[in-house]
C-alpha cells in the first residue's frame, strides 16, 4: 500500500463544542506523526461540490483545543438526496473535486447525517473516515461523541438556576433541551439538575399522569417543581414546541403557574468541556491512526471508556436512541422522578 500523504478533513452537520479540539488532533497527527499533508473543506459537503478549501498547516492548528465552532464552518448539504432532474451530480462532483485535489482520504467529522453520506461515498470508491461528534449523543455505535458533555454542562447550570426562581415564584418551570430524536441529554442533564419531571421522546408520556404527580407534590408540601423535557418529545402537529406544549397542559390540569424555557443554540456554543476536548483529540488523533494503515471505511467510536472504530456500513442509516430500560432511567424511578409514563407517587399506598 503507497503511503497516505494528503488527507482532506471537513466538519457537517449542526456544529458543536470541540469540532475544532478534533480538527486540531486530525491536523496534528498527520502532519507532525505522519508527515501528511491536510487540507481543510470549507462548510461540509458543499465545500466538495463547489471546491472551496484551503491548506491546514501547522500553524493553523494553534488555539484550536478551546475554540468552539468551526473553523471549517458547516452545513446541512446532503449529496445524496434526489433534487429534481436536470440538477447536479452532486455525488460525482464530490468524486471529481476528491481525485483533482489529490486527496488519498476524507475525515468527516459530524453526526448521523454526515456518517451516512461517509457511508455512501465509500461506496462510490472514495478512502473515508468517519469521526462521531453531536451534543444529542445520538450517533449510532458510540458510547459517547463529543460535544455532549460541554451541552450537559450548560444544561445543568440552566436547570439549577431555575430552581431558585422556581422556589421564590412557587412555580412549575419547564425547561427544553436539544435532542431531537433522542432524549440522551434531557436525561443526563434532568438527572444532573434534580428534574422532577424528564420526558424524553423515547417514553410514551401521558398528561394525566404528569399532573397527577405535579398535585402530589404541591400536596407534599413542595413549593415549586422542574420539568425537563426533549425537544422531540411527540406532541400534536400544531404545537410549535415541546416547551410550549408541555408548560399549556400543565398549566391547564394542575392550575399552578408555570413557565417555559427553551435552552436552543446557547447549548452548542462556546468552549468545550475537559471530557470533550480529551474526547475529541483521541478521536482525531485516532482517525490519522486508522489512514495511516489505510484502514478505510471506519468511524472512531468510543466504547465503555476505549477508542476503537467500526465500519461505516453498520453505523450509516441508524440512530442511538435511550433504550427504555436503561439503567438511568430505572434510578429516575427509584428516585420517584416521574418519567411522564408511570409515575411511582401515584402508585404509593
Ligand atoms: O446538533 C443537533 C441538534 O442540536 C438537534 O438537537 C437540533 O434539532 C438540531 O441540531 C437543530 O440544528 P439546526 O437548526 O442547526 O439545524
Amino acid at each position: 500500500m503507497a503511503k497516505p500523504k494528503r488527507i482532506g478533513i471537513l466538519t457537517a452537520g449542526g456544529d458543536c463544542p470541540g469540532i475544532n479540539a478534533a480538527i486540531r488532533g486530525v491536523g496534528k497527527t498527520a502532519i507532525v506523526r505522519h508527515g501528511m499533508e491536510v487540507i481543510g473543506i470549507s462548510s461540509g459537503f458543499a465545500g466538495l461540490i463547489t471546491k472551496e478549501y484551503a491548506p491546514l498547516t501547522e500553524d493553523k492548528l494553534s488555539g484550536l483545543l478551546t475554540l468552539g465552532g468551526t473553523i471549517l464552518g458547516t452545513s446541512r448539504e446532503k449529496p445524496f438526496k434526489k433534487k429534481g432532474s436536470g440538477s447536479l451530480d452532486k455525488p460525482q462532483l464530490i468524486k471529481r473535486h476528491y481525485k483533482e485535489l489529490g486527496l488519498d482520504c476524507l475525515v468527516c467529522i459530524g453526526g448521523n447525517g454526515t456518517q451516512k453520506t461517509a457511508w455512501q461515498l465509500s461506496e462510490m470508491g472514495l478512502n473515508v473516515v468517519g469521526i462521531p461528534k453531536t451534543i444529542d449523543n445520538d450517533v449510532f455505535g458510540t458510547d459517547f461523541s463529543f460535544g455532549f458533555d460541554s451541552a450537559l454542562a450548560i444544561a445543568t447550570d440552566a436547570i439549577d438556576r431555575l430552581h431558585t426562581t422556581a422556589n421564590s415564584h412557587k412555580r412549575i418551570m419547564v425547561i427544553e433541551v436539544m435532542g431531537h430524536h433522542a432524549g440522551w441529554l434531557a436525561l443526563y442533564a434532568g438527572m444532573a439538575g434534580g428534574g422532577d419531571v424528564i420526558l424524553i421522546p423515547e417514553l410514551k408520556f401521558d398528561v394525566k399522569s404528569v399532573n397527577r404527580y405535579l398535585l402530589e407534590r404541591a400536596g407534599k408540601m413542595k413549593s415549586y417543581s422542574i420539568v425537563v423535557v426533549a425537544e422531540g418529545l411527540s406532541r400534536p402537529v400544531e404545537e410549535t414546541s415541546a416547551a410550549d406544549y408541555v408548560s399549556k397542559m400543565i398549566e391547564k390540569g394542575t392550575g399552578a403557574e408555570t413557565r417555559k424555557t427553551i435552552l436552543g443554540y446557547l447549548q452548542r456554543g462556546g468552549s468545550p468541556s475537559a471530557n470533550d476536548r480529551i474526547l475529541a483529540t483521541r478521536f482525531g488523533a485516532y482517525a490519522v491512526d486508522l489512514i495511516a494503515r489505510g484502514d478505510y471505511g471506519k468511524m472512531v467510536i468510543n466504547k465503555q471508556g476505549e477508542t476503537s472504530c467500526m465500519p461505516l456500513k453498520d453505523v450509516a442509516g441508524k440512530t442511538r436512541l435511550v433504550p427504555i430500560d436503561h439503567s438511568l432511567i430505572s434510578k429516575a424511578r427509584s428516585l420517584d422522578i416521574c418519567m411522564g409514563d408511570e409515575c411511582i407517587t401515584q402508585n404509593r399506598k
